[in-house]
């Protein structure tokens, strides 16, 4: 059976699953450490701090994208697990298995199509060095204009989420990953009551709140700059031969913006003005920030 339709087949919800989705190279890496870290701060809290699993797995090894896990035959585990499961998908919406779309909490997460393009951009150079010669920004930017992208197009994978999450919103959560650069103590708060794992709240009379301590622990452990040095970052890699990325390749600059340093006016304003288009009228932004 091909591995798409072993995933349609053989995948059945559970009550207590978490699905996260996420278009190629808008934050998935730092979705998945900062759900993990929200699902099971306590367990971690109970352990030594050499238990935290993030210090000896990548956070694509700890939390699986089902499409890849299938395609390498690696599935089994995963959907035995007896723990709760939380995995990944860059399925666009309606591409999801009927049993996911039931799923009882979703999240997505969208990041703006310039700083997507430009890190999508360098990836790919990433992991074709050495074979095809380098992609050029410019086709970058055109094919992605066009929506040829892998998982693509952007803009169709980036609404059918927001779509569901409009109709759907306890169920449908949907994240922008320059709103958790710049308000992660709140977005954070919201993943986890949302996830049903909430930080307690408590004023503590300083002005601040006594989960303030939790909440900045659980974003420091899925924090870029403490994953990028990790050891099991530097080292090692994803996948099999064939399908292999190393860890580094996920952790480059993690900040919001940098395609100015990339594109040129004319890219830019070719982006935002396809990005007007698609979005108009949907009540989505993706570059209020
Ligand atoms: P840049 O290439 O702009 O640096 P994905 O995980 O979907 O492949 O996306 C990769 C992008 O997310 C990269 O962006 C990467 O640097 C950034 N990233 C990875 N981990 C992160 C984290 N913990 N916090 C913020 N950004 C992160």
């Amino acid at each position: 059976m091909k591995p798409m339709a072993a995933f349609r087949s053989q995948f059945e919800c559970r009550n207590d699953d978490v699905f996260l989705a996420s278009f190629p190279k808008t934050g998935t890496t730092w979705l998945k450490a900062l759900c993990h870290t929200i699902l099971h701060r306590h367990d971690q809290e109970e352990e030594e701090e050499e238990e935290d699993i993030l210090t000896k797995k990548n956070p694509h090894q700890v939390v699986p994208t089902l499409e890849f896990s299938f395609l390498l035959g690696r599935v089994q585990h995963l959907l035995l697990s007896p723990r709760r499961r939380l995995m990944h998908t860059h399925l666009p919406y309606s591409y999801l298995p009927e049993e996911v779309t039931r799923s009882p909490k979703l999240v997505y997460l969208a990041r703006n199509p310039k700083d997507t393009v430009v890190s999508m951009w360098h990836f790919y150079n990433q992991v074709h060095k050495g074979s095809a010669g380098p992609l050029s920004v410019e086709r970058a930017v055109e094919s992605f204009c066009s929506g040829v992208m892998p998982w693509g197009p952007f803009y169709e994978h980036v609404l059918g989420y927001w779509e569901e999450s409009k109709k759907r919103p306890d169920e449908v959560l949907f994240l922008k990953y320059e709103e958790l650069c710049r308000e992660p103590k709140e977005q954070g708060r919201k993943l986890a009551s949302f996830l049903g794992r909430s930080f307690p709240s408590t004023t503590d009379g300083s002005g601040g709140t006594d989960d303030d301590d939790e909440v900045e622990k659980v974003l420091w452990r899925s924090s870029f700059g403490r994953l990028k040095e990790l050891e099991v970052n530097k080292y090692g890699a994803v996948g099999e031969q064939g399908l292999q990325l190393s860890h580094t390749i996920y952790f480059r600059k993690g900040t919001v913006g940098d395609w100015k340093n990339y594109l040129t006016l004319d890219m830019a304003q070719c982006i935002d003005q396809v990005t007007r288009v698609k979005l108009q009228g949907t009540g989505l932004s993706l570059d209020d920030f």
